[in-house]
């Protein structure tokens, strides 16, 4: 293999620009090329080609977002899309493909896989952490870290004031960034999909916890729980106590990459390149513990990433 293509795709992360240059560097090494596409599939389809030599990803390794630039494609949905990103890829001599991107960008390399035998090789970038056969995806340290700095910022006030604040956290279906952003942001109770939870055991807590002498609280609540504000109207009317909410949104996404994810990056950028030019195909690589992984996508994609119960435990151990 002599030349291979590379997307970022779905929502951007911090560290997709850290993949993106190792990606590239690691290809040239090799004595392979690389042509960038410009919106991920979106932009094959569309044959928003760009040649990436060593310079095209020079002064990257700290920005976030993505110098390719992203987007969600519903033309790529389509098989009839997916053909013409085939024809796109074969006419720019690309004979493989680097996707850098959340689940609904692997479950698209692996549709070019499974559909037209397509060489292709998947880099996990989404901050929501939900993707299997990793314990990490990229971006998702610089969220976690990113959400951590807003919750200590709003613990001040929430102390100043004596209120409750509920803080809403990204993570799509999942409760990855609620619960390492709760553990290490000290808050009092953290909401999840994945776990049943009773806003009134919530208020009974708060009273009891008021009762010994505690005057301010910080809820997070994964956006797939709910919603911050109507937990917070909830507490409010229950408890009387004072709430307020915010909600951190897209700031989530933005911002340079810690270096956790600028390395955990470069690893995989270079690992998924180096699998590719060498045979490999229908894969995603990842981290477990220490250690490069490569798992088929296909088992990538039909496995679910379970929440680690014993972070769980600790939350409640840690709010008495
Ligand atoms: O998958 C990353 C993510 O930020 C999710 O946490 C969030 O639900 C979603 O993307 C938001 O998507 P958009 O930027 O399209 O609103």
């Amino acid at each position: 293999m002599k030349r291979i293509a590379v997307i970022t795709s779905g929502g951007d992360a911090p560290g997709m620009n850290a993949a993106l240059r190792a990606v590239v560097r690691a290809a040239i090494g090799r004595g392979a090329e690389v042509v960038g596409f410009g919106h991920g599939y979106e932009g094959i389809i569309n044959n928003e080609a760009v040649e990436m030599n060593s310079q095209a990803v020079g002064g990257i390794i700290d920005r976030g977002g993505t110098i390719l630039r992203t987007a969600r494609s519903a033309t790529f949905r389509t098989i009839e899309g997916r053909q013409k990103a085939l024809d796109m890829l074969t006419a720019n001599g690309a004979e493989g493909l680097v996707v850098i991107g959340g689940d609904g960008s692997l479950t698209g390399a692996l549709k070019l896989h499974e559909e037209f035998q397509f060489p292709v090789m998947g880099v996990p970038g989404s901050i929501d952490n939900d993707i299997a056969g990793t314990d990490f995806s990229i971006g998702f340290d610089t969220a976690v870290n990113t959400a951590v700095q807003a919750i200590d910022r709003v613990r001040d006030t929430a102390y100043s004031h004596e209120r409750v604040f509920v803080i809403e956290v990204m993570g799509r279906r999942n409760g990855f960034i609620a619960l390492e952003a709760g553990l290490s942001g000290g808050a009092e109770a953290v909401l999840i999909p994945e776990v049943p939870y009773s806003l009134l055991d919530i208020c009974r807590y708060l009273r009891s916890a008021a009762s010994k002498g505690k005057r301010s609280s910080i809820l997070v609540v994964a956006e797939g729980a709910a919603k911050a504000s109507d937990v917070s109207d909830f507490i409010g009317k229950n408890t009387g106590f004072e709430t307020r909410h915010v909600v951190l949104g897209h700031m989530q996404r933005g911002g340079s990459p810690t270096a956790f994810d600028r390395v955990l990056a470069l690893r995989l950028g270079a690992m998924a390149t180096n699998r590719l030019l060498s045979g490999f195909r229908g894969e995603m690589v990842g981290v477990d513990g220490r250690n490069l992984v490569s798992h088929p996508l296909s088992y990538v994609l039909s496995t679910d990433r379970q929440i680690d119960p014993e972070r769980l435990l600790l939350t409640e151990v840690m709010a008495q």
